[in-house]
């Protein structure tokens, strides 16, 4: 079968990730995309998925669909991040292994590692210590995701893939006031601040973790490169290598979008894990590396940013 007709089941179509890699998919010409939305299969529900994937039997599923936030809904909806992700994704899971689907790609974070891993982590550090106290729920379940992935290709000889992103930003991300991730939450207040010309605002912490960033289509070119690999590691982890201190991300908006303003730092705001930079040799050794660079991300994502909101 020519690569451009495997059938490939993509979850979370609608969201950051997954409404990039339904566009390059696109793009690159697959024809044989499923996708459906939550309204008609909330994949929460564990009968429907598993009759849905064994009425479909995709040779493909990407699971791009989950319970994702920034610092303050990782603390405040521990609970829900805890469940949501961690049944969402078995029943992805095992579903798939019901039908017949041999090839997974499953997606975490980098937040799985622990908190004071040596940087840049490689993948070997899963478990080496604790996690980080914010995100200790959504790890737990992304973690659970990993270990399912890895006993199911070890008991079953699935090739479910594991791959591991950093921090992400991209067309269509979610800019909500207190939900959001730290670069869509500052592009949203900087820009603000230009339209009422607020001269000063507060950035949520000291804003000096370092925060690794990557351009969400870089990931999606990573799920179509790896969908049609097998390969003998199944944690993968996939990063720009580029880092900065979150204050250098803002002063970097500001100025791209031609803005002088004063930073001032909330320190009674957590700040979370101080650094977490991916070592990405592994991804690099099966041939995938980013390609995209801030500048153009950045312009993409703050056109994307206008034409949604302004
Ligand atoms: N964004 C990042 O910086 C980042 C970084 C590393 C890894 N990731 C990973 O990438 C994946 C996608 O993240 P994202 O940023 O694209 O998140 P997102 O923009 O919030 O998209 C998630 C999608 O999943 C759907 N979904 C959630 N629960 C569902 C359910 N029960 N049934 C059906 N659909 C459901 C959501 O639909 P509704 O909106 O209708 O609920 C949404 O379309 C996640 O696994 C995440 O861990 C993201």
């Amino acid at each position: 079968m020519s690569k451009k007709n495997v059938k490939i089941f993509l979850t979370g179509h609608k969201g950051l990730v997954g409404s990039s890699i339904f566009r390059i998919l696109k793009k690159r010409g697959y024809k044989n995309i499923i996708t459906i939305d939550k309204k008609k299969l909330n994949l929460l529900d564990q009968s429907k998925v598993f009759k849905f994937l064994k009425r479909k039997k995709p040779d493909i599923v990407i699971n791009a669909a989950g319970k994702v936030g920034g610092i303050f809904a990782n603390e405040k909806y521990q609970a829900e991040f805890i469940y949501e992700n961690s049944v969402v994704q078995s029943n992805i899971i095992h579903g798939s292994y019901l039908a017949g689907t041999k090839n997974i790609i499953f997606l975490g974070s980098s937040c799985i590692y622990p908190k004071f891993a040596k940087q840049p982590i490689k993948e070997e550090a899963l478990l080496s210590s604790a996690l980080e106290k914010t995100n200790e729920a959504y790890a737990i379940a992304k973690i659970e995701g990993v270990k399912m992935c890895h006993a199911y290709n070890y008991q079953y000889k699935t090739n479910y893939k594991c791959l591991m992103p950093t921090n992400l930003y991209g067309p269509n991300d979610n800019y909500h006031s207190q939900n959001s991730h730290f670069f869509p939450a500052l592009i949203k207040k900087i820009h603000h601040a230009k339209k009422n010309k607020i001269k000063q605002i507060f950035i949520w912490g000291s804003g000096n973790p370092k925060r690794e960033l990557m351009y969400v289509d870089d990931l999606a070119e990573a799920c179509i490169f790896f969908m049609h690999k097998k390969t003998k590691h199944s944690l993968i982890n996939i990063g720009s290598g580029k880092e900065m201190k979150i204050k250098d991300y803002a002063k970097f908006i500001a100025k791209n979008i031609n803005y002088e303003i004063n930073f001032k730092y909330d320190k009674f705001k957590k700040d979370g894990t101080p650094r977490k930079t991916l070592n990405t040799s592994l991804a690099k050794k099966y041939g995938w590396k980013a390609k995209t660079s801030l500048e153009i991300g950045f312009k993409k994502t703050y056109k994307n940013f206008l034409e949604r909101f302004a």
